[in-house]
């Protein structure tokens, strides 16, 4: 992996001919403003043999022109450059989202949303500094330093070098307190990320929060992380504390040096008073890049703490990807037959499916029931490659679920997860998340979808129907009719697998009865794998198979399972009881 800096060069070369035009000007500007004290030297030197109104004016005529010039280049320069930093800050932050859109969940579950978004958003406007404001005034504090000094050392070599008695220890301090200020800097992103994980998880659980009167204890948890973050940045300012002033401090202690034997050599005639003036201020412009020194040094190392953060992110690869895809024949459509062969599976070194074998045919339905905990949502989301099953294990049309091109093997899949997700914005759009937008008789689509999904009912009393907002900003729907707009997203896309993790434990079984019906109309030509913990959802599924502890403990079709005898049997007794309960 090549260093962080090497990184960045890329965005940065993309725009190489702005960032060009830009610190051309910021070179030109500073290299006027190198001209003034030249211009003071020759006024005071010229005044001395007499003072005319004509002289006056023509001197500073001159020093407003030159200052005129400038400010016209270094408004070009903060234009161009700043302008520069804003769209490279852009570029990465569209690179940054983009990269986060191919993570899979299991990258997701090794950090928290709050950090990743301090990372997309703190992290990167201090790289936005670093590689526009900072990078400008390196330039330009380069360059002063260098010309002025040349300057300097044209007027008297001595006194130069008296000027420069104090740089040694200028350099001494930056080295020592710029490895200082960067770790504090770093402890102090790092800290920012933990209050925005805080405060994240905080408003998305405000129910939970509510509901358990966790206010006091989540409001004590975000002062402390607050404290600690007042505390970190107060470690900082200490170091700036000392470290600007100190600076400041050598320089005062060369301009008095200067003063003391520059006048001396002024007195012993062998210098002018012009070109004292001039060297003066000179010394005065260097003070500028020193302290701009240590700020610049304070960005660059800002800049890159937060850049290697963001390169954490962007470097790691998303777990589930193409590596693996064969090509296709043009053309080539999923059926959509299941196998699973000889299958085991763990999130971590503990097995969660054991030896997973069975078969569903295009059309067919597989239905899965067994307690929480014994690999069910597992099992389904493998199809979807939610996470990647090992090599060999599943399959779909009889090719290997890596083999086949993530787009087009969950293009295929209409997945209703057990807890469904809704995005803020019309129900209509939220139905129509996964389809081709504003194909032939879109709404009537949708309006399908709903009524397949048994969702139409609920829809007529909502406020502006399918134009209803919902989520955080619009209605809020209750579980049932949050999983029943998620079935009506996976009919939208007419998928050849459809598959409900669970995806009606919150509707009432008379409606569940009314949404399989419909969904046996369609599940008809679609292969489907069914999770439930219901023997009504799953009764007239081709094959059923009992999970217990990740393995497969009985498989055959209803009438099969209920003769046996076994746990099937003793559930779909249970529940028969339960209902005639219900009912009396
Ligand atoms: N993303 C995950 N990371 C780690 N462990 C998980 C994850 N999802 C599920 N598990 C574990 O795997 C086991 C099976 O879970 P799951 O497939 O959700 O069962 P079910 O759907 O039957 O309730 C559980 O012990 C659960 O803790
Ligand atoms: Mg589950």
């Amino acid at each position: 992996m090549s260093s962080p800096s090497a990184r960045l060069w890329p965005y940065i070369h993309r725009h190489r001919r702005d960032v060009v035009r830009g610190l051309t000007c910021a070179l030109v500007a500073t290299a006027i403003s190198l001209i003034s004290p030249w211009i003071l030297k020759h006024a005071v030197d010229d005044l001395e043999q007499g003072v005319t109104a004509g002289k006056l004016r023509l001197y500073a005529a001159l020093m407003l022109g030159v200052a005129l010039v400038g400010g016209v280049f270094r408004f070009l320069m903060r234009r161009i450059v700043i302008g520069v930093s804003r769209v490279i800050e852009y570029d990465l932050r569209n690179d940054f989202f983009l990269h986060l859109e191919r993570w899979a969940l299991a990258d997701f579950q090794r950090h928290r949303t709050g950090d990743l978004m301090s990372r997309a958003t703190n992290d990167l406007s201090a790289v936005r500094m670093m590689v526009g404001p900072a990078v400008m005034y390196a330039v330009t504090t380069v360059f002063l330093f260098v010309v002025a000094l040349a300057l300097m050392f044209s007027l008297s070599v001595k006194l130069t070098l008296v000027a420069l008695i104090p740089l040694p220890l200028v350099s001494l301090s930056v080295k020592r307190f710029g490895d200082a200020i960067h770790r504090r800097f770093e402890q102090i992103q790092d800290q920012l990320a933990n209050i925005s994980a805080i405060v994240q998880e905080a408003l998305t659980g405000v129910r939970v929060v509510r509901a358990y009167r966790q206010e006091a204890s989540e409001l004590a948890r975000f002062r402390q992380a607050n404290d600690e973050y007042v505390a970190r940045n107060r470690r900082l300012v200490q170091l700036q504390g000392f470290f600007y002033p100190s600076l400041a401090f050598f320089l005062g202690v060369a301009s008095l040096l200067v003063l003391w034997i520059g006048s001396r050599e002024v007195i012993a005639d062998r210098l002018s008073i012009g070109e004292f003036v001039a060297f003066t201020s000179y010394l005065a412009m260097l003070s500028w890049p020193m302290m701009a020194f240590g700020w610049v040094t304070n960005l660059l190392q800002r800049g890159m703490a937060s850049w290697k953060r963001m390169l954490e992110i962007l470097d790691t690869a998303p777990s589930v990807t193409d590596a693996d895809a064969k090509p296709l024949a043009p053309g080539f459509a999923l059926r959509g037959a299941i196998e699973f062969s000889g299958l085991t599976f763990g999130y971590n070194a503990q097995p969660v499916l054991e030896d997973i074998s069975f078969r569903v045919e295009p059309g067919q339905t597989v239905a899965v029931v067994g307690p929480t905990g014994s690999g069910k949502s597992t099992l389904v989301q493998l199809v979807a490659r939610v996470h990647d099953p090992p090599r060999g294990t599943v399959f779909v049309d009889d090719v290997d679920v890596r083999e086949l091109p993530l787009s087009l093997l969950r293009g295929a899949i209409g997945f209703v997860p057990q807890e469904p997700f809704l995005f803020s914005d019309t129900l209509a759009a939220n139905i129509a998340l996964g389809a081709d937008q504003g194909a032939d008789a879109w709404e009537e689509r949708i309006r399908w979808a709903a009524s397949v999904a048994r969702l139409d009912k609920d829809v007529a009393e909502f406020p502006h129907a399918y134009d209803s907002l919902v989520g955080e900003r619009g209605i809020t729907l209750s579980g049932g009719q949050k999983q029943r707009t998620a079935i009506a997203r996976a009919v939208m896309v007419d998928p050849r697998i459809l598959v409900l993790d669970d995806a009606l434990s919150a509707v009432d079984t008379y409606t569940e009865e009314e949404i399989l019906q419909r969904l046996r109309g369609v599940r008809r030509q679609r292969t489907a794998l069914v999770v439930s913990h219901r023997v009504s959802t799953v009764r007239d599924a081709d094959l059923i198979l009992v999970l217990d502890r990740g393995r497969i403990v009985e498989r055959g079709t209803h009438n099969d399972l209920v003769a046996r005898g076994g746990a099937y049997a003793e559930l779909y007794r249970k529940q028969l009881l339960e209902e005639e309960l219900a009912s009396s």
